[in-house]
């Protein structure tokens, strides 16, 4: 069986750090051991095979995960922009797809900047930020407890425990308590809370003007554009809100299913 052959077999390959992560179509269950030997005996570094069981779900955004073969273990370490991250599969959301913005926002960053990430996972965002750019302070926001111990030894591990402040908790109760009018910029990576917990965001920024990076879902009928759907969803949002805002950039960053995307949108909120 051939890389190019197994690939066709699976409905999602990933590989992170050492761990390789698949769903394998539902015809081809039954290869489900010559798959794992093949991916193991061709890509070296990988010394794990987990199965993707579910789909991503509850408050946490995790999915479950069977052990299929090689080294028996669900962590590993995975390297992004000179960062460094533990992970835990059976604990915590983490996707290697959005690396990509993870620097585009790095490369946003200006020196001396207040910045709330508000759903921030194991940490990544956060500390890819503090190494590449120069703000002042980020607060990092996890709900989920094992996202949040392994925020804080990532924090440890690249050093930057300086800058990157890690709060376990609801973002929406953080901003409310101690966050209020403090940020310069704000991060929302999580579709499923972007429009609910914008007004948040609103309050977060330092008298109501900064910058705030959405990341939604949108659906699209055939011959409508997910951009300007996305547009007009969020400028209602926030005309609602009685914000003055600009969308500073719109785009597509992953495709999850038929005419269904990821998308990113940068909103420049002026008052
Ligand atoms: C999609 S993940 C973010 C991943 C991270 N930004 C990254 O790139 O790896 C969303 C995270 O939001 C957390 N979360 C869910 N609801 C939350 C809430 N109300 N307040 C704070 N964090 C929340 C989940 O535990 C999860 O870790």
């Amino acid at each position: 069986m051939r890389r190019r052959k197994f690939k066709g077999m699976l409905k999602y390959f990933d590989i992170i750090g050492d761990i390789a992560i698949i769903d394998i179509k539902e015809e081809y269950k039954s290869l489900n051991r010559r798959i794992v030997e093949e991916i193991l005996s061709t890509n070296k570094h990988v010394k794990v095979v987990l199965e993707k069981a579910s789909p991503i779900s509850g408050r946490y955004r995790i999915f479950k995960v069977k052990w299929l073969g090689g080294e028996k273990r669900f962590i590993t370490i995975y390297r992004e922009h000179g960062c460094i991250f533990k992970v835990d599969f059976r604990k915590v959301f983490f996707t290697p797809r959005l690396s990509g913005e993870r620097l585009r926002i790095a490369e946003k960053v200006k020196t001396g900047e207040v910045i709330i990430n508000m759903f921030s996972g194991i940490g990544t965002y956060s500390i890819i930020i503090a190494k590449k750019s120069n703000p002042k302070i980020i607060y990092s926001i996890d709900l989920n407890p094992a996202a949040y111990e392994l925020m804080k030894e990532n924090i440890r591990i690249n050093r930057v425990e300086n800058i990157v402040i890690p709060i376990l908790g609801d973002a929406k109760e953080i901003v409310n308590e101690r966050l209020q009018s403090i940020a310069d910029r704000v991060l929302m990576p999580l579709p499923a809370l972007a429009l609910k917990y914008l007004p948040y965001a609103l309050k977060a920024l330092r008298n109501g003007v900064g910058i705030i990076h959405v990341y939604d879902f949108v659906k699209v009928e055939k011959g409508e554009k997910p951009e300007s759907k996305m547009k007009k969803l969020y400028l209602g949002r926030l005309e609602t809100l009685n914000s003055k805002s600009k969308i500073l950039l719109v785009k597509k960053v992953g495709e999850v299913g038929p005419r269904k995307y990821r998308m990113a949108l940068d909103i420049k909120v002026e008052g």
